[in-house]
Formats: structure tokens, sequence, C-alpha cells
């Protein structure tokens, strides 16, 4: 199978999704990381700077790709003639919502899939805006985040 999209707001990028990227790595080809800029959530990192944290810490991997986009996903993935989005399950309570989107996605676009991957046990509990707010407070967040982001999070909050 030749080239998936793994879509998702990435502020900042966590432990957990790069455990998701890893396993897709190992189903697909290419996986491309397509970073939303999702004003409605108003977010800590820029675009370029989700953009510059995923390439950096990647940096040696060239089946995975980084780019941001602001329009829909369906829209997107046809752009990138894929037909295949990544989505992380962590829990019982993400499959409601993800579950609609992937109904919706595939309403606008019938010949588009959503693949689900379970990240390890120890990611299960994680989410990036956690990682955010005990790093506002001086938290340590080595264990949720790759090195690059936890010195990206210091510097935003020094
Ligand atoms: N490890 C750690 N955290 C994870 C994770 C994993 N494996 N998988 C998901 N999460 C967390 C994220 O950190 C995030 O946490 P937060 O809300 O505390 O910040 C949360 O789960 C969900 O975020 P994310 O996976 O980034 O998804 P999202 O809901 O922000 O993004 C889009 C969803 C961008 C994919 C979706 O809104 C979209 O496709 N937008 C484009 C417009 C469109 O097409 N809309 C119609 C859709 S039907």
């Amino acid at each position: 199978m030749a080239k998936a999209i793994y879509p998702g707001t990435f502020d900042p990028l966590t432990l957990g999704h790069i455990d998701i990227v890893e396993r897709a790595l190992n189903l697909f080809e290419e996986v491309t990381i397509a970073i939303a800029v999702s004003e409605k959530k108003v977010p800590l990192f820029s675009l370029e700077e989700r953009i510059d944290q995923i390439n950096n810490i990647f940096g040696n991997e060239k089946r995975i790709n980084a780019i941001g986009f602001s329009g829909l996903i369906v829209d997107l993935a046809k752009e990138q003639d894929s037909n295949v989005l990544i989505r992380g399950l962590r829990a019982v309570s993400d499959f409601e919502y993800e579950f609609q989107m992937a109904s919706m996605n595939r309403a606008m676009s019938p010949e588009l899939d959503s693949i689900f991957l379970t990240p390890k046990a120890q990611y299960s509990f994680l989410s990036s805006s956690l990682v955010r707010e005990i790093a506002s407070m001086g938290g340590d967040v080595s264990s949720f985040v790759d090195p690059i982001v936890e010195k990206d999070l210091k510097e935003k909050f020094k």
C-alpha cells in the first residue's frame, strides 16, 4: 500500500503520536503527517513551529513528510493522491468522535478509508493539551514528548 495521511493538530506532537507514525510506517510506504491549522483550538505552536518540530524529530526518515493544511481533509487526501487516513485510538472514549469523523469523511469521499491504530498502553492517557498544561506549570514532560518538543515548551513558558 502506498501513501497514508495522518492528520491532527499536533500541538505539540507527543510520544503517543510518534508511536502511531512508527506503526503506520510498518504498513505504508509513505506517511504524510498533515498538520491542521486548527484555528478553533488556538494552538500554542504556530503551524510553522509544528512543521519544524516534526521535520526535526523525523529528520532522517525519508518516508515521512510533514505538511500544513487548512481545508477539508478529504480534499487534501485527493490532492495528495491518497485513499487512507490514519487516526490513533487511545481509549473507548475516542471511538465515538472518530467514528463520526470517519463516517462524515466517507460520505464526502467514498473511496477514502480511515484506519485506526492503537498506541502503546503507556501513551493511552496522553494528550497534547495535558502536556501543554503540565509544561505551563513547570512540570516534567520528558516522558511524554521528544526532547526537541520539550525544549520548545520550556522556551514558550520561560
Ligand atoms: N497520542 C497522544 N495524543 C493523542 C494521540 C496519540 N496517539 N492521538 C490523539 N491524541 C490527542 C491529541 O493530542 C489531541 O489532544 P488535545 O485535544 O488535548 O490537544 C486529541 O487527541 C485529538 O487531537 P488530534 O488527533 O490532533 O485531532 P484533532 O481532533 O485536533 O484533529 C482533524 C482532527 C484535524 C484531523 C480534523 O478536525 C480534520 O480533519 N479537520 C480538517 C477539516 C475537516 O475535514 N473537517 C471535517 C471532518 S469530518
